[in-house]
């Protein structure tokens, strides 16, 4: 790779890597910062088209932020999520931009970040459902593990000073009892847990190695109505509204007796800024700390439209896990500390809101 690298952002050479890759890091970074005080950040979002990243985009985009998405090629369009937020590329003032690109093609990742340069980069992309990973567990490791591995080796060879975030998950913790923090152990009970570990270990690995600005945000489970419908949150509260309004008779469900620690997923993107945004890489929990059954999720979204969720709900073991993770419950005391970002948004209000934005999309 040349020493020359054009666009407004300094990259660093081979060259300069064999003398010393940590110290070429942090000189392209500092050149940079002075470089760039009145510019807009560029951002590049993996995942983009999922929950977390429309909400991430929205917020990037409220900061001024050039936005580059991250979308897989589809017969069919994928981008319901972040529609409402599409600007036409002729469109000289244009902010958010998407590429094709799939975080199993480590070639595309490398032109992409060469022609992008961005300041920020937020892997977010992953096989994210825990129960179809035991279905696709080869699947699952090539993106939600060594995804994360060619798009940091990405970021090495072109040479960029960027920071990077690492979507880290609770689910690492496995079979860990709660509370769980950032010094708690892992114990991966699925082929996604496990996926994540080595991807949070290969964030730090870079860190270490490489003087990356590189943060794992270890996130317990953040729910939305942009929630995907096969998570049970949302297979929930899309329930008890198509019950309430006679579309629907019964609810399948698995394990009733896993708790959770869940909160609102535009709180938790912001924690994600708010990482990148420290003067040292670390790695954080964002939680709320409270826990909270699925059976009692399932009462408060059917309280929401005055049912009994007793009288609907049935037992399927096909949604009964291999090996489930029984408790989840986060001690954010250190993002409170450090970052002062707190979770305002608990399950029963969570289990609320997402059943009303369930009934008015019924109407
Ligand atoms: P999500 O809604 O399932 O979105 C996943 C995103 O990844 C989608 O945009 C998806 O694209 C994309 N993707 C999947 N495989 C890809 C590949 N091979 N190449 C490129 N893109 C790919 O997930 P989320 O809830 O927003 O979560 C965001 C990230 O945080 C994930 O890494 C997840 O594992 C992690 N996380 C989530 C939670 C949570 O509670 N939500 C908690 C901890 C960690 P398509 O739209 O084309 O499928
Ligand atoms: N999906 C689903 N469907 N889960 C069910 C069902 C059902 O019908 N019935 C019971 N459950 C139980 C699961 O066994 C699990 O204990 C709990 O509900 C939550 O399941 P999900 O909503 O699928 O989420 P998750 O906790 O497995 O994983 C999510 O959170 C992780 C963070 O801890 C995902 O968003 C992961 O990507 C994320 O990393």
């Amino acid at each position: 790779m040349a020493d020359k690298v054009p666009g407004p952002c300094i990259t660093v050479s081979y060259r300069e890597y064999a003398q010393g890759p940590r110290r070429a890091f942090l000189r392209a970074h500092d050149e940079r910062t002075m470089r760039r005080t009145d510019v807009a950040k560029t951002a590049l979002i993996t995942g983009i088209t999922g929950q977390d990243g429309s909400y991430l985009t929205e917020l990037l985009l409220a900061k001024g932020y050039v936005v580059h998405g991250l979308i897989r090629r589809s017969s069919t369009f994928n981008t319901a999520r972040i529609d409402h937020l599409y600007q036409d590329p002729h469109d000289p003032g244009a902010r958010l931009h998407l590429h094709y690109g799939d975080l199993t093609d480590g070639s595309r990742l490398v032109t992409l970040l060469e022609r992008i340069q961005p300041d920020e980069v937020y892997n977010l992309a992953a096989q994210s459902h825990v129960r179809v990973s035991f279905d696709e567990p080869e699947f699952t490791g090539s993106t939600t593990g060594l995804g994360s591995t060619r798009l940091l080796e990405a970021i090495r060879m072109v040479g960029l000073a960027c920071r990077f975030y690492q979507a880290s998950s609770s689910e690492m913790f496995g079979a860990t009892p709660p509370p769980q923090n950032e010094e708690t152990p892992f114990y991966p009970r699925s082929p996604y847990g496990v996926a994540k570990v080595y991807s949070y270990w290969m964030t730090r690995n870079y860190r270490e190695a490489y003087g990356l600005f590189a943060v794992n945000g270890i996130l317990f489970n953040h729910e939305s109505p942009r929630r995907g419908e096969t998570f049970v949150t949302r297979k929930i509260a899309t329930a008890a509204a198509r019950i309430a309004a006679g579309k629907q008779n019964e609810l399948h469900l698995g394990n009733l007796d896993a708790v959770r620690d869940w909160g609102y997923a535009e709180e938790y993107v912001a924690g994600m800024w708010q990482m990148l945004q420290a003067d040292e890489p670390d790695d954080y929990v964002l939680a709320t700390g409270t826990p909270c059954t699925v059976r009692d999720f399932a009462r408060h979204c059917f309280e929401e439209v005055g049912l009994d969720w007793q009288q609907y709900v049935r037992f399927d073991p096909r949604y009964v896990r291999p090996t489930e993770v029984d408790a989840l419950i986060g001690d954010p005391s250190k993002a409170a500390a450090r970052l002062g970002w707190r979770a305002q948004v608990l399950a029963p209000e969570l289990a609320a809101l997402m059943t009303r934005a369930e009934t008015l999309a019924l109407a």
